[in-house]
């Protein structure tokens, strides 16, 4: 028999969703017999494998209730809870994986847990009380989620100042917590910052884009990043540009171990990139060196890409083009833009940093140098580049359109005024074809133009369709469209309003 060692909250191997058990043998066996023995050793009455550092769906609990009463000692492989009661109550929980805090956590009181056992054969558990409760801590351990978790956003906050403080100290094994300089702008950059602090990292300061005027008012607006370190407590620097040797000054009076950068706005210079011992390293929206550039969202979803991602690099003078340290995929969906996308990969990019960074402070990150030959590039977005281009083909006009939603919105002119449009659907040219066939005279007039439609003839206008626009190949037609002047709406609402009609081109 062997102790593991207990990994602590900030591996993301707690964060993961742990990996289905397929195989039951004797090597199972024996690793169940470690894991009571682990948790016997840690004075613990539960046990998930990814606390001891595997990422597999097996969890021990044993109560050790008097002896009078029947004794609760079970492991469950491939655990769930397949029933649960509506009562809740509110008991003190703790675990192994975050020594040294406790808190009340509201679980449903019975559930029903099945599963197998060790030789794999099925298993059902009733449990009520603590045995209930235990059973639903570790299969929160299996599926990534910590006790903390399910407290409130202000006990959280207190819980992990607290666990901060533990964890520098001797009896926690006194270990130093890595010194964060964090630099970013926008709300793709904040799940990082939060994820950066919620797993036990010290962010010893954030770099952010000064205050700029937004909205109706232009009243000036901290970005989003200052506003979520602000509300942390965090020091904030806004310089204009971030370079001089007094800057620099302020950079090293933080005594950070190491730079992360998520979409700061500004290139850094090496001098600065240079300051942390442990040097800087970048969040990047793509599969580098796919996507080098400013708009790595936007092009992969305009040049029809399937797969994207996230890419955890070392910082180099050159953009974009440092050592690979993390990578991580993630599809493109149907008819995702660009906003949607940047949500997903703002989540993912924060989780393969933090992962990153684990790897790089345990000295197990292999840097892998990119192929500079295979790089493609994303450049910054303009207003010229968001206009569409009615020659193309179907898809592509709907992939533009979509790749530049929200902003700055993909538009065109209709009768010399720019209307943006959104949410497209490819037509195939035999629907756009059966759609002007049935020519659909109205009380308001024909909603299908008659004749042939050159690339950017509005062919229909019907609440049903939206707008349908002849393209290269097929057509598109747009659900939500933004008058000059006016908000985004249904494009129902413009077709009723009279905004438009068949056979007006957009150019
Ligand atoms: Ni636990």
């Amino acid at each position: 028999m062997a102790l593991h060692e207990i990994v602590l909250m900030g591996d993301p191997v707690l964060r993961e969703n742990a990996e289905e058990v397929t195989v039951f043998d004797e090597e199972l066996e024996a690793l169940v017999r470690d894991m009571f023995e682990t948790m016997y050793h840690a004075d613990g009455i539960g046990l998930a494998a990814p606390q001891i550092g595997l990422s597999k769906r097996i969890i021990v609990v044993d109560l050790r209730v008097p002896e009078e009463e029947e004794p609760i000692r079970i492991a469950v492989v491939n655990p769930e809870v397949t029933w649960e009661s509506k009562e809740a109550e509110k008991e003190s929980e703790g675990c192994l994986s975050i020594p040294g805090l406790e808190e009340v956590v509201k679980r449903p009181i019975s559930v029903r847990v099945e599963g197998r056992d060790p030789r794999g054969n099925a298993l059902e558990v009733e449990a009520d009380g603590l045995f209930a409760r235990a059973l639903q801590h570790e299969i929160d351990h299996v599926n990534g989620i910590l006790f903390l978790d399910r407290v409130s956003p202000l006990k959280r906050k207190m819980l992990l100042k607290k666990w901060k403080k533990l964890r520098a100290e001797d009896e926690y094994g006194g270990e130093r917590l890595v010194r964060i300089l964090f630099w970013g702008t926008p709300d793709f950059a904040v799940p990082s910052l939060r994820a950066l602090d919620d797993e036990g990292f010290e962010i010893v300061g954030v770099v952010t884009q000064p205050d700029r005027p937004a909205g109706r008012g232009r009243k000036l607006t901290p970005s989003p990043v200052k506003e979520v370190a602000l509300q942390a407590g965090f020091p904030v620097l806004t310089p204009d540009r971030p370079r001089g040797d007094d800057f620099a000054d302020s950079i090293r009076a933080l005594e950070p171990d190491i730079s992360v950068v998520v979409a700061y706005g500004h290139i850094l210079r090496p001098e600065i990139l240079e300051i942390p011992p442990m040097g800087s390293i970048n969040v990047h929206a793509s599969l580098l060196p796919e996507l080098r550039g400013a708009a790595p969202i936007n092009w992969a979803i305009a040049r029809r890409h399937e797969v994207t991602g996230v890419t955890i690099m070392r910082m180099a003078e050159a953009m974009d083009a440092g050592a690979i340290i993390h990578r991580v995929e993630e599809p493109i969906l149907p008819d995702e833009t660009a906003g949607e996308l940047t949500l997903r990969l703002s989540e993912l990019g924060a989780q393969a940093l933090v992962e990153g960074l684990a790897l790089l402070a345990a000295g197990a990150a292999e840097e892998v140098g990119q192929e500079h030959d295979a790089a493609t590039f994303a450049p910054k977005i303009d207003r010229e580049t968001a206009r569409v281009d009615w020659v193309r083909a179907a898809a592509d006009v709907a992939a533009h359109v979509r790749a530049m939603d929200p902003v700055p919105g993909a538009w065109s002119r209709l009768d010399d005024a720019p209307v943006k449009l959104f949410r497209p659907a490819v037509w195939t040219a035999e629907e756009l074809e059966s759609l002007r066939a049935q020519g659909l005279p109205t009380n308001g007039g024909p909603k299908v133009a008659r004749g042939d439609s050159p690339p950017g003839m509005v062919v229909a206008a019907t609440a049903d369709d939206g707008v349908v626009v002849a393209t290269g190949e097929g057509g598109v037609s747009f659900a939500e469209v933004q008058p000059p002047g006016k908000r985004r709406m249904d494009a129902a609402d413009w077709i009723n309003g009279r905004g438009v009609d068949p056979g007006q081109r957009f150019d």
